[in-house]
């Protein structure tokens, strides 16, 4: 088996898209896949056609198959620093190590270009699994917020974050990143 992780392109955006909205319609059973599907792939495509320079997407791949990404943006909030906007791993490929992986990987590269910056994120009040990977990686609960992604309309969710100085216990904490 071999593990490869590589910078996202255009051609992953539809592998991107399925797998992002697969996540957010598992605890809607009654949810129509069909649109939010479409949404995800056009804001796939926009994304990795035409990146914004602060943008990080990485893809990780066992055998060439598809099998997890995270995306961020740099320094994208004065207060609390660079955006975890998107971390996912197809069910399969789950418990075994690679949304640590992506974590580290992710760090490394808000380590390197925004040194200056924090890192946080949003996640979904009832996502108990995502909040302990988090919260074992290092992260702290900021609180409630509410976020409606697409879909959902009423979504209660946490945010989770680092301070600067402790973006690079993320990479401590998750290993080399190549396990
Ligand atoms: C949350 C998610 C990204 C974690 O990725 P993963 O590859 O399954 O996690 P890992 O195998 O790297 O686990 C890393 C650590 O998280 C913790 N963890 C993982 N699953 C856990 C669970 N169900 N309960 C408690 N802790 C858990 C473990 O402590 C693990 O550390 P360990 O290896 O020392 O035991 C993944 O489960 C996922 O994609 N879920 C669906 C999409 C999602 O919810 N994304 C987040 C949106 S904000």
């Amino acid at each position: 088996m071999t593990l490869e992780f590589r910078a996202a392109q255009i051609a992953d955006a539809t592998s991107i898209a399925a797998l992002h909205a697969g996540s957010w319609l598992v605890p809607r059973d009654e949810y129509s896949p069909g649109p939010i599907l479409d949404e995800r792939k056009a804001v796939w495509h926009e994304r990795l056609s035409a990146p914004p320079a602060n943008q990080f997407v990485v893809v990780a791949e066992e055998d060439r198959r598809f099998a997890a990404f995270v995306c961020a943006y740099g320094a994208d909030d004065s207060r609390w620093g660079t955006l975890l906007d998107n971390l996912h791993v197809r069910s399969a490929w789950q418990g075994r190590g690679l949304g640590r992986s992506l974590m580290a990987r992710a760090a490394d590269w808000c380590i390197a270009k925004y040194p200056e910056s924090g890192l946080y994120l949003s996640v979904l009040e009832q996502n108990k699994r995502a909040r302990a990977f988090y919260e074992r990686l290092g992260a702290t609960d900021g609180g409630g917020e509410t976020w409606v992604p697409p879909g959902f309309i009423d979504a209660p969710s946490r945010r989770y974050a680092w301070e600067r100085y402790q973006v690079a216990m993320i990479r401590g904490l998750a290993g080399d990143g190549t396990d």
